[in-house]
């Protein structure tokens, strides 16, 4: 099936085999396509053209400093691009494909465009599990550098809706497969020398990663910043936002989770998992509706909570 999705306009095209063929097409020519990952929605192109890496910074108005995951079919793929030692071995073998990104010294040949990487001697590397992409990897045999599909400090996208909401009439072809599993970007880690650090918290979880590695991470000096697109103020919607909220005033639109019911609301359950895949589609809902402000109950800082709540500051309003 090939057909365009009215409601968002024919950049949108529903998955199948058709639309694979022609992402893979506009790929190879050096074109951006969006893909769903199982975290949100990817803006891809080939890591290994510079030109192509360009019209991703341009395309998002993202700053040139701020540098870009690479996607790779494989561990195999991600060592011909990175230094894998043991710990990133030991990650990467547990944890991908998934929603996993392992910052690594770059190999020495990394035929990667100098602008990914804005200059650093490290690579930010993911084996992503979502089979959309992971199709488009495999056909294409590229390499495939993606940002979220947002503009730069915007609300990452979780649907073909949100992207193209995001990136306007100027949104290259999305390809349309469905909501997001985890809604979270992935969780990313910097591999030390014998130690790792989390740049930016995600769906896997700081218990998960010590199972592994058998030791905690090593806490990431803040007054630094590693990640450079951990800027304080990311992921913002256009209206303020107000965290901890568990009543509201007339004039927010009032984001819930467990008891606190809200106008949506994120898990009744208080499942933190469902919590995290409904997120970013609460703000982007909180910012289409009629209330000038937004306000969120509390979300417990536990396990993905933690990634839910440094979204959730981020986006906030400072006080
Ligand atoms: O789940 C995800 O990771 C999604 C999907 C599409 O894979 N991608 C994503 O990309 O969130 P982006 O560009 O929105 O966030 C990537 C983050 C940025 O904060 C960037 O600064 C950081 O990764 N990063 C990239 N390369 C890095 C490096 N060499 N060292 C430290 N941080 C790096
Ligand atoms: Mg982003």
């Amino acid at each position: 099936m090939s057909g365009s999705n009215d409601h968002i306009g024919e950049q949108a095209r529903r998955y199948g085999t058709a639309t694979i063929a022609d992402a893979v097409a506009r790929l190879r020519e050096g074109g951006l396509v969006a893909v769903p990952t199982e975290t949100v929605y990817g803006l891809a192109a080939d890591s290994t053209n510079a030109a192509a890496v360009a019209e991703i910074y341009r395309a998002k108005g993202r700053p040139d400093f701020n540098p870009l995951i690479v996607h790779v079919p494989d561990l195999d793929a991600a060592r011909k691009l990175g230094q894998f030692g043991d710990l990133a071995n030991r990650f990467a073998e547990a944890l991908w494909p998934g929603p996993l990104t392992l910052v690594v010294a770059k190999s020495e040949n990394c035929p990667v465009a100098a602008a990914v990487t804005a200059g650093l001697d490290t690579i930010a590397l993911r084996c992503p599990a979502h089979p959309v992409m992971r199709e488009l990897l495999i056909e294409s045999g590229l390499l495939l550098a993606a940002p979220s599909a947002n503009r730069s400090g915007g609300i990452s996208p979780t649907t073909a809706v949100h992207v193209k909401r995001s990136l306007g009439d100027g949104a290259p072809m999305i390809l349309d497969g469905g909501p997001c599993e985890k809604g979270i970007e992935s969780t990313i880690v910097a591999i030390g020398d014998g130690d790792y650090r989390i740049l930016r918290p995600g769906p896997v979880t700081q218990a998960q990663l010590e199972e592994i590695a058998g030791k905690p991470p090593t806490i990431a000096d803040t007054s630094k910043i590693e990640a450079p697109g951990q800027l304080a103020s990311h992921y913002a919607p256009s209206k303020p936002l107000r965290l901890n909220a568990r009543t509201v005033d007339v004039d927010e639109y009032h984001i819930g989770f467990g008891l606190v019911a809200g106008d949506c609301n994120l898990s009744p359950r208080s499942d933190l998992a469902e919590a995290a895949s409904l997120l970013f589609a609460a703000l982007h809902d909180g910012d289409e509706s009629s209330k000038h402000k937004i306000a969120v109950a509390p979300v417990p800082d536990t396990g993905i909570g933690i990634a839910l709540n440094d979204r959730l500051r981020r986006a906030a309003t400072p006080e």
